[in-house]
């Protein structure tokens, strides 16, 4: 993060701690309807809009260390499987075979040389091109040059992989946009997978979200473990083009500089401003990436059905040497954990409110406004005119969000 940025960030977080009153240029936050936490025909369209058409996390380049190194990818909605050619290229494909459809690889990941449909074997290369046929005699006018593997895209930044089911999707690092640059300060080429932890949770996933987009609730559900290292009342907030955020909460002042992490583990690249407080990246539409100067997360938020979202946490941390993963890793996921629980215990019987008949709007503070713009940035991608009637946001807060 650049040098002048950190300054600012620091200065804005000083005046907002000692502020007595709202904030100059503060604004009410329009409260959002509880209807859009419940709505199939909005759940419909964020799965059409949203999802099938915004870049989503897949993972590290590491995990994908060998030519002929695939793994299945389920989250866009579609089965798709990610492989890294013999030329080295990560690619995306549709897990779906162009004989019939069925699935080119059924292992979860694994490596080969080709993906070969188990119906009747078609086989592929891992750059897609269809390679074999057996029986090729019984098509006519076979062109196997025409019958690949179908695309997606499938780009990196920084080390970290998206995939996009819109082939006309602008390029990954465009959408990033300022998020990107700043995210490279954690150097993202030298992280490496430690592991992932899955929660089943029975709410939509805008409820999941909403609840890592803020910090107002850590004095009251982490009164144990979170408050006790962060001042919940210096925030800065940052609204970005394309639904990104940041949110910078700092650490308290007797614990700013104490190490968190031991010196064999430490990110160096890490400055200074995030090692003083929690900074974390909220990248539209359903990702958010606590950055941290050892292991840490990036959560996923993955819609199951309308009230129904998986949240994946994936960790990954400066890579070690050896294949056994340092116990000081997995005892920040164990630590973790205990959080998630404490985060997670409210989500379901929110959405069964939101569900009730009438709910009413929700009502959104001041220091809660990133929630605000990410339910603004599902509108602009869905298209406010394609909502069903009374389920859109305002727009009061658009001046906010930088270029
Ligand atoms: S469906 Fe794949 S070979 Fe027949
Ligand atoms: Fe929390």
């Amino acid at each position: 993060m650049q040098p002048e940025l950190q300054t600012e960030v620091r200065r804005q977080l000083d005046l907002d701690r000692d502020r007595t009153s709202p904030p100059a240029g503060g604004i009410a936050v329009p409260p959002i309807p509880a209807q859009r936490y419940i709505d199939p025909a909005m759940f419909a369209l964020e799965r059409e809009r949203i999802f099938g058409r915004s870049w989503l996390f897949a993972g590290h380049e590491s995990e994908w260390p060998e030519p002929g190194s695939y793994s299945e990818y389920v989250r866009c909605g579609a089965p798709v499987v990610i492989v890294r050619g013999e030329d080295g290229e990560l690619r995306a494909f549709y897990n779906s075979c162009r004989h019939r459809g069925a699935p080119v690889t059924r292992e979860a990941c694994g490596t080969a040389r080709r993906l070969t449909c188990q119906y009747h074997s078609w086989s592929y290369g891992t750059d897609g091109e269809l390679k074999a046929v057996p029986d090729a005699r019984n098509f006519v006018d076979l062109d196997m040059s025409s019958l690949g593997l179908v695309p997606l895209r499938c780009e990196i930044w920084d080390g970290w992989v998206f995939v996009n089911e819109d082939v006309d999707a602008q390029p990954l690092i465009d959408f990033l946009g300022p998020i990107g640059d700043q995210m490279v300060a954690i150097n993202g080429p030298g992280m490496r997978f430690v592991g992932a932890q899955r929660h089943d949770l029975a709410c939509n996933w805008k409820v999941v979200v909403d609840a890592f987009s803020e910090v107002y609730h850590i004095r009251t559900v982490h009164p144990d473990n979170a408050a006790l290292l962060y001042d919940d009342q210096a925030l800065v907030l940052a609204m970005f083009a394309n639904g990104h955020a940041r949110l910078t909460v700092d650490k308290r002042d007797e614990l700013r500089d104490f190490p968190m992490v031991s010196p064999e583990y430490d990110n160096p690249s890490v400055p200074t401003l995030w090692r003083q407080t929690s900074t974390s990246f909220g990248i539209f539409p359903n990702l958010v990436v606590p950055m941290d100067t050892g292991a840490f997360t990036f959560l996923c938020m993955w819609p199951t059905d309308v009230n129904r979202t998986e949240l994946e946490l994936r960790w990954y941390a400066p890579a070690w040497v050896g294949d056994e993963v340092p116990d000081e890793h997995l005892g920040r996921m164990d630590l973790f954990a205990t959080v998630m629980a404490q985060d997670t215990a409210n989500l379901a019987p929110m959405q069964a409110s939101l569900g009730a008949h009438g709910a009413p709007p929700l009502q959104i503070g001041w220091h809660e406004r990133l929630i605000h713009h990410f339910h603004r940035s599902v509108d602009l991608a869905i298209g406010a005119d394609r909502l069903p009637p009374g389920l859109a946001v305002s727009d009061a807060l658009d001046g906010l969000v930088e270029p």
